[in-house]
């Protein structure tokens, strides 16, 4: 299955894509991982997205499309993939195109998990991410089972995003609100959008996109 997962910055598709991929063993590409692990490792690329990212803009499209070719090409993707943060503009969807054509791995749908704006900044204020294996909590709504400790892997060491400040926050709501309603647009003309709503509880949310995979 070849799956996009769409929504504004905290609406859970990180959340929801490390669920997806217990269920379905399908690679999980996430081009805002992919760009902090490039920042992480000091290379070129990472230096030329920090500066966007730091900000809450867009990466330009040339060097994302360029990263997403390159993993998609990947034969692990071969039985499936899951697209979470890409594509971000009409630009990128119609790069994705071409490059699904040229691969021969057509998206099949596309999910939108819907919240509401004001739910999306206390979300982002409050979410905290294992150093050592990565998993997402929040503070308040999806706090670790034993406090400071990663359920995961048992680690103690928490970090916040830095995009996570509040000033920054604003302006990645704004960015990705506008180019969120025209890759809407896009692909519900093909008939692909799935909308789930992103405010009833994870496990929900994962119910609801699990009746949508099951129909792939
Ligand atoms: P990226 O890393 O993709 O960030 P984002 O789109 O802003 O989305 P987030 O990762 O912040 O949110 P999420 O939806 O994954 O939510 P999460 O599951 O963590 O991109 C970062 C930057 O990279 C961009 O700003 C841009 O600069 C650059 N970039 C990336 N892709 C690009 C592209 N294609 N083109 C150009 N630039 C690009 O959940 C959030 C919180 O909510 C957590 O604390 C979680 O525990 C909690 N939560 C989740 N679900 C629920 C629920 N159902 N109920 C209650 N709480 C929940
Ligand atoms: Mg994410
Ligand atoms: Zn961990």
């Amino acid at each position: 299955m070849n799956i996009i997962l769409m929504g504004l910055p905290g609406a859970g598709k990180g959340t929801q894509a490390a669920k997806i991929k217990e269920a379905y063993p399908i690679p999980h590409i996430s081009t805002g991982d992919m760009f902090r692990q490039a920042i992480a490792d000091g290379t070129e690329l990472g230096k030329r997205a920090k500066t966007f990212m730091d900000e809450g803009n867009l990466v330009p499209d040339e060097v994302t499309n360029g990263i997403v070719r390159e993993r998609l090409a990947q034969d692990d993707t071969n039985k499936g993939y899951m697209l979470d943060g890409f594509p971000r503009t009409i630009n990128q969807a119609q790069a994705l195109e071409d490059i699904t054509n040229d691969l021969n791995k057509p998206i099949e749908v596309v999910i939108f998990i819907d919240v509401d704006k004001d739910i999306l900044k206390e979300r982002l204020s409050g979410r905290i991410i294992c150093r050592n294996c990565g998993q997402t909590y929040h503070l308040t709504n999806n706090p670790p089972k034993e406090a400071g400790v990663c359920d995961n892997c048992g680690s103690n060491d928490f970090y916040q995003r830095e995009d996570d400040k509040p000033e920054v926050v604003e302006n990645r709501l704004k960015v990705n609100e506008e180019s969120t309603k025209a890759l809407l647009e896009f692909y519900d003309k093909k008939g692909l959008v799935k909308r789930v709503p992103g405010d009833i509880g994870i496990d929900n949310v994962f119910a609801e996109i699990k009746k949508i995979l099951d129909q792939i």
